[in-house]
Order: structure tokens, then sequence, then C-alpha cells
């Protein structure tokens, strides 16, 4: 049938109608939303180049854990910013880092202990180089080793999961971590933590703002011989097949908005529950556009999540993810 008996504008005549045919929803159980927990006391240091977002100590990230809980957010991802870094990243699997130190404040607050914690696994906010793993020098050149620094991330997932964590979220990209990971968990006892890897993760751009409220930008060369190259999605599709073969229980896909492929992708594929991280250059790139007065914030913020999840994502880590919950 076609028009005019065939009219497409019918089922969009009024609000009512549209939300009756409606195909994708967002929901604020869906949205994860990350803090960036730093010692001290009473200190929340904005982040310059990810307006709203701050570096927030262990008491303030309760409140804001408690704030996120009353907006029914689905959980929260933790990343750490530690007193002192060195080569070993002590402060990534040390049972006194700042991360372990948040997640018994959150288990603690009844209010945020209803959120599902996790905790962002990875060595780069605790290497004095800011890379993901263990620097061998060998002298002008260097290398990212892989098996030694499997060891550390496993022993880094051990320490989270014992300080509270629900979920463990490797985003370091070695190759054999979650098996590491899986390992590590079951040899304590942690059987029932689960690991949310983020199997494809891409060397991108969009973690530039990241790196500034982390400080974790490396302080030599790049990511780019453990991140994916941007160009590959058949490569992205057998590190989430090896992924789940060591033992994911769930992935997550990163950046969201330029790797929307990836993520239907990914949710043709396989049946575990998919995430998508809106990373930290997706969100400052609207902001400064809604500083500017250029897009309209809250259908660009909403549009934007959307998105994500008609491509395939069941939840989407987001720093919007207080905003759009209050605009839900
Ligand atoms: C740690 C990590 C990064 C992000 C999440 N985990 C930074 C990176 O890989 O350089 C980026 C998140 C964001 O940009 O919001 N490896």
């Amino acid at each position: 049938m076609s028009f005019p008996q065939n009219r497409m504008r019918r089922l969009r005549r009024s609000e009512s109608m549209r939300a009756l045919v409606r195909e994708t929803t967002l929901d604020p159980g869906d949205l994860i939303y990350p803090l960036f927990l730093c010692p001290g006391n009473g200190v929340r240091k904005p982040v310059s180049s990810m307006p709203g977002v701050f570096n927030l100590s262990v008491d303030e990230a309760v409140r804001e854990a408690e704030e996120a809980a009353a907006l029914g957010l689905g959980g929260l991802l933790l990343f750490g910013l530690p007193d002192t870094k060195d080569e070993q990243a002590t402060g990534a699997w040390a049972d006194d880092g700042i991360v372990q130190q948040g997640l018994r404040a959150l288990k603690s607050s009844p209010a945020a202990a209803k959120l599902v914690l996790i905790a962002d696994v990875c060595l780069c906010e605790y290497t004095s180089h800011g890379h993901c793993g263990i620097v061998q020098k060998n002298g002008d050149s260097y290398e990212v080793d892989n098996d030694s620094s499997l060891d550390l991330l496993a022993r880094t997932a051990a320490s989270l999961a014992r300080a509270g964590a629900d979920v463990v979220a490797p985003s370091d990209m070695m190759d054999g971590r979650v098996a590491a990971i899986r390992a590590a968990l079951d040899k304590i006892g942690l059987i029932n933590i689960s690991i949310l890897s983020y199997a494809s993760k891409f060397a991108s751009s969009f973690y530039g703002p990241f790196r500034e409220a982390a400080d974790s930008a490396p302080l030599f060369g790049d990511r780019k011989t453990y991140q994916m190259d941007g160009a590959n999605l058949r490569e992205a599709l057998r590190e989430i097949d090896l992924d789940l073969e060591e033992g994911a229980d769930m992935i997550l896909m990163k950046p969201a908005m330029p790797y929307l492929d990836v993520v239907r992708a990914a949710r043709e594929r396989v049946d575990v529950p998919i995430g998508a991280y809106q990373v930290s250059g997706e969100y400052s790139m609207l902001q400064a556009a809604f500083e500017k007065g250029w897009l309209d914030r809250d259908r660009a913020i909403l549009e934007s999540l959307l998105g994500i999840r008609r491509a395939g994502a069941g939840f989407i880590v987001t720093y919007f993810a207080k905003d759009a919950a209050r605009l839900l």
C-alpha cells in the first residue's frame, strides 16, 4: 500500500500517538554515572574540559552517589586519582587505594549501596608514565609489556572486589586480562563478582578530556599498541568473542557515537548484556555547543543517548546521567 492510502504522518499526530509507537526507550536505570575519586575531605575540584564533572573526595562521592540513587540511576563507574604514582601502579591494587576506600564508604551508605558499583580496572591512573600496563624500557624504545601487566590487573580487580565492587570493568586492553581476572576472583572465592569487559575499546581522540579528569595522559608515546585501530570492525568482533570465551559476563563498547555501527554489530552477534560508553570527548563536545547556544541542551542530551540505545546498547555510561534522569 502506498500514498495516498498509506500516510506515515497518521502515527505522528500527537504525543500520545508517538509514545504508543515508540520503538526505543530511555530509563534512568539504564544509565551509569562515572565518578573520579581523589584524596582529601570536602574536595570538589572542577575538571576544566568537562563542565559539571569534578574530582571528588570520598565524602563528596558518597553524597553524589546518594543523589544518583535518588534519581534512579542504574549504577556508578569508579575511577581514582591516587596520592602518588609509581612504575608498579601500587595505588591501583593497594587495599587502601583511593577507589577501595571509596567502595567501602559507598557500601556503608544504604542509599548508595543500592546502586550497582562498577570499578574500572586499569593501571593508567596509577602508573608514573600513564600507560595502562607495565612499561619495559629498551634504550630509546619502550614496550607496554602484556604478560607482566596481567598479574597487576588481576590483583587490582581482586582488591576492588574485596573492597565492595559488584562489577569489575577492565579497560586496559591487554590480551588475556579477562581470564586472569576471572581466575584471581575465583581463587579468593569471589565467584559472584561479574566482569564487564571493555571488549572493543578504540584508540580514540575522544578520551582527551578524561585524561585531564583522571590525570592519566601517557607521558610518552600513545595507546595504539594496545587499544584498537578505529578502522576495524571485524577485529572488534574478535575482541568480543575472545573476552566472552575468557569469562566476561557483559561487554562495554567505547567510544559510543563515532562507533555506533560496532555497537549494532555486537548486538547482532552476541546475547550478553551490552553497554556503551558515551566518553568524555562526546560529553565535552556537546557541552561546548550548549555553552555557545548552538544546540538545545535538553533535547540534544536525550537524543544522543537514545541513538546509543537504538544502536543496541542496553545500558549507557554517561557523564549526563544525572541530567538525563532529571529530564526523563
Ligand atoms: C582507562 C580509561 C580511559 C577511559 C576509560 N577508562 C582512558 C584511556 O583509555 O585513555 C576513557 C573514558 C572517557 O573518555 O570518558 N584506560
